[in-house]
């Protein structure tokens, strides 16, 4: 039976150009995605942009233009961007869209039915950045008198009619859940921060806001438009048809995980369940949270002028470079700092040294010494024995360092194969065998190709277009590269193309003074 498995990225703001941040989490998810397809799993992978808010209408306002016209450029930004970086989404959900609008007000219907929702007045801090209403507990004060939320975004104060959620009345169930499901929030440190915040007992949310119109309207009340967060969330549903049950998709609900960044946990792991529980719906499986990307050691900002813009860095350095170094840098779920010497010695010794060296060597040993033939499996030695164990078990180590999101551990499984394969390669030496014994060397040459095609068919998530041309050379033909044709060898007497380089080094031009 085939596994269904469904995957969402945050959907983005539309307040400004994606930059290295939102490519992270896109192409993290489209790793973990195109894994699942090459399994043979039905993947539903679900990304979008956020489009209403306070947030959204202000910098709208600023640059002058219409707040849809503003969305609809920045949306389609955020889509090339997805593009660019070689991001196959099956589902991109705008929440200004028709089917999404619709989505968000049944669930706020049904919400409102089971008796969870009521109208009162909301009085304290707002904070636009975040989009979130801060607690007086947690806002820091100034010599200045001014106050900040614990983001460090400014706060502004809000009174005005509102709608509440009885979100104080799911304090035991969500407690409940955590413990039940432990693998509902990851990594841990996010965890832990949720469940010491939900023990700390939850206060109503204000959901809806009518200082301002950007918004979804709130079913039966048009002087309020939903709170941002309760349309944002509900994109995971518009992406599987809600409230339409008898839509294809609707099989893909619940998601298997949500990937998010760290900062936006609470969204997802309190309130996001909570609606959901009020609804009657099923709850997704799974939260993740990542960690944040700073930028030669700084915190990327406008101000700052460091803001790295994802195509330009696929420009310079190539965009599976770029995947790779995101993906291998940093264990999936911590920090981690973005420096462009640390990406070029990733470059130069994981992708040139060993992966690139070990194919080149061997494909052109085959081409020059074997006419470019693929050979038989020969008789094999205890050496060869050992490294084709190794690459056996690969696919199944790499399937649960997935399952577990562990992209980077998975990449490092990969490297201990290719590094070992370089130094099976140097041990054999089959080009002093060349003379001595060229069946021998046939042997050694096709022990090699067997590895390396275990290894790009594993990459190919992480870099599909080089490890697309990897399997090329290696005579791997388009229906033989999902993980379960690894069991089967390829066939002898193949006519393997003229081997290139795939991974050239980097050399970094002098700075002109
Ligand atoms: O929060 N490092 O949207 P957003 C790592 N619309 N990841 C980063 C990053 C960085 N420096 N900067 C951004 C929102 N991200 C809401 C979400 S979901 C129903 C609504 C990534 O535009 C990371 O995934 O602020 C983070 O959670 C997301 O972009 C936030 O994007
Ligand atoms: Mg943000």
């Amino acid at each position: 039976m085939t596994r269904r498995f469904t995957i969402t990225t945050p959907i983005f703001y539309v307040n400004g150009a994606p930059h290295i941040g939102h490519a992270y989490t896109s192409i993290a998810c489209d790793v973990i995605a195109r894994f699942h397809r090459l399994d043979g799993n039905d993947v539903l992978f679900v990304s979008g942009t956020d489009e209403h808010g306070q947030k959204v209408e202000q910098s709208a306002k600023a640059q002058n233009v219409p707040p849809q016209e503003f969305a609809d450029r920045i949306s389609q930004s955020f889509r090339q961007m997805q593009k660019d970086m070689a991001v196959q989404t099956d589902e991109f959900i705008r929440t200004t869209e028709a089917r999404h609008k619709k989505a968000a007000q049944t669930l706020w219907e049904k919400v409102a039915e089971s008796g969870h929702i009521y109208l009162d007045a909301y009085e304290g801090w707002y904070s636009t950045r975040d989009e979130m209403f801060v607690g007086e507990d947690e806002i820091t004060t100034h010599p200045d008198g001014s106050r900040t939320a614990p983001s460090g975004a400014p706060l502004e104060w809000v009174r005005e009619p509102s709608y509440f959620f009885r979100l104080s009345e799911f304090q035991d169930r969500l407690l409940k859940l955590y413990e039940e499901n432990p693998d509902f929030i990851g990594p841990h440190g996010p965890k832990r921060e949720i469940i010491s915040f939900v023990k700390q007992g939850l206060r109503d949310l204000s959901i809806s806001r009518t200082s301002f119109r950007w918004g979804v309207e709130v079913p039966g009340d048009p002087d309020h438009v939903m709170y941002v967060w309760f349309d944002a969330l509900a994109n995971y549903l518009t992406a599987v048809g809600y409230p339409d049950m008898q839509d294809p998709r609707h099989v893909h609900w619940p998601a298997d995980v949500h990937v998010v960044g760290k900062e936006i946990i609470r969204f997802h792991c309190i309130y996001w369940p909570a609606f959901l529980m009020a609804a009657g719906l099923p709850l997704p499986k799974r939260v993740f949270a990542h960690g944040w990307w700073t930028v030669e050691g700084e915190k990327m900002s406008k101000s700052l002028g460091n803001v790295l813009d994802p195509k330009a860095l696929a420009d310079e350095f190539g965009l599976d470079q770029l995947r790779f170094f995101l993906m291998r840098e940093v264990p999936f779920g911590g920090d981690s700092n973005f420096s462009r010497r640390s990406l070029i010695t990733r470059m130069n010794v994981e992708l040139a040294n060993d992966l690139g060296n070990l194919a080149q060597r061997t494909l052109s040993q085959v081409a020059r010494n074997l006419g470019g033939v693929l050979p038989e499996r020969g008789t094999l030695t205890e050496d060869d024995e050992k490294i084709l164990a190794q690459a056996t078990l690969l696919p199944d180590l790499t399937r649960r360092h997935i399952e577990r999101l562990a992209i980077s551990d998975a990449l490092e499984d990969i490297w201990k194969l290719i590094r070992e394969a370089n130094a099976y390669i140097d041990r054999q030496a089959p080009w002093v065998l060349k003379k001595e014994n060229p069946a021998r060397m046939a042997d050694v040459l096709r022990v090699l190709v067997d590895v390396i095609r275990t290894v790009a068919t594993l990459l190919q998530p992480y870099m599909p277009d080089t490890m697309e041309k990897m399997l090329d050379q290696l005579g791997v033909e388009t229906g033989e590269r999902h993980i379960a044709a690894l069991e089967t060898l390829l066939p002898g007497g193949r006519t393997l193309p003229k081997p290139q380089g795939l991974f050239p080094r980097f050399v970094e031009e002098e700075k002109q003074a």
